[in-house]
């Protein structure tokens, strides 16, 4: 079985395998720890291993390398992108910085290590109104998700510049998926949706949280059923952490990028120690600063 043979060669080479939410659900069981990008952020700065392998978008991976720069990083597919991440580059940051003097840089953890090494802090969506709370006041500009920058800001009572970035997945999402959820679950089932939805929707849902706030939310709710508005890979936790709950996901959120690590992927990675993830240092010393300032906060 190719799960035997990734145990083995996982003991042999001393690594650590770490999946998203959103993997593919044989890909997230075979994982030591699964989690959202902020735990599966923490979790890099604990880990003891020799080899990370990340399942996962490369950002995720690239922030696991720039945490433990002596630890070899692997993605087992390198074109697994996130293209929000892309939908700003640090010259456009750079140019963005240059018309806002004085203004803190923050960056979702949803962007390059070039784009991170632009900015004062970075925020997941576990824990953005926590950070931003801590810069009331100041002049922000978010990059790049305007969603999450949208819904931090509303929550906040705060005026940000937010870059026009978005996630093609989540912007799919549209109320008449919300309203025709509420009708399938029943109006007592709690509505969750991702922060990177967009606003309309994050307004006629009952709670916006990051994947793993949404796994905590459902653990301990007494709710039965649940609406669910984010990529469906998360469906496989929660059935899984809760057999007895019922899910209904809107939307059909496929995210095509996490679905590129497959089992045999994930084999190969680790058969040929491949594909390793590098950061120059120079960014990555820069980068590695607003990651760490924002695991000081929460
Ligand atoms: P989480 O940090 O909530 O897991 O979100 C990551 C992500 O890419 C959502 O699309
Ligand atoms: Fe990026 Fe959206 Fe995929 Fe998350 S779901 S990794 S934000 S494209």
């Amino acid at each position: 079985m190719i799960e035997d043979e990734i145990r083995m060669l996982r003991n042999d080479h001393r690594a650590v395998i770490l999946a998203h939410n959103y993997c593919r659900g044989e890909v997230q069981d075979i994982a030591d720890f699964t989690g959202d990008s902020l735990e599966l952020a923490r979790k890099a700065t604990e880990i003891q291993a020799d080899v990370i392998v990340f399942c996962g978008v490369t950002f995720m991976a690239e922030t696991a390398k720039i945490l433990n720069p002596g630890k070899k990083v692997l993605i087992p597919d390198p074109t697994a992108g996130c293209p929000m991440a892309e939908m700003i580059t640090a010259a456009q940051l750079r140019e963005l910085k240059v018309r806002h003097p004085g203004a803190k840089a923050v960056c979702y953890v949803n962007s390059t290590a070039e784009v991170k090494a632009e900015c004062d802090i970075c925020v997941t969506s576990g824990n953005a109104e926590k950070v931003m709370a801590t810069l009331k006041g100041e002049e922000i500009i978010f990059v790049p998700d305007m969603h999450l920058g949208g819904y931090v800001s509303r929550r906040l009572g705060e005026a940000y510049t937010c870059w026009k970035g978005f996630c093609p997945i989540h912007d799919r999402l549209e109320l008449r998926h919300v309203a025709a959820g509420r009708r399938a679950a029943g109006m007592d089932a709690p509505v969750l949706v991702h922060p990177e939805c967009a606003k309309e929707v994050r307004e006629a849902a009952d709670h916006c949280l990051s994947t793993g706030g949404m796994c905590k939310f459902v653990k301990e709710s007494p709710a039965e059923r649940f609406v669910i508005g984010t990529e469906k890979g998360i469906l496989h936790r929660l059935k899984k952490e809760n057999p007895e709950k019922e899910f209904i996901a809107i939307g059909d959120l496929v995210c095509e990028d996490m679905k590129k690590i497959t089992l045999e992927k994930l084999r190969d990675a680790l058969l040929n120690m491949r594909y390793e993830v590098v950061v120059p240092e120079e960014i990555a010393r820069k980068a590695r600063k607003a990651i760490e300032r924002m695991l000081e906060v929460v």
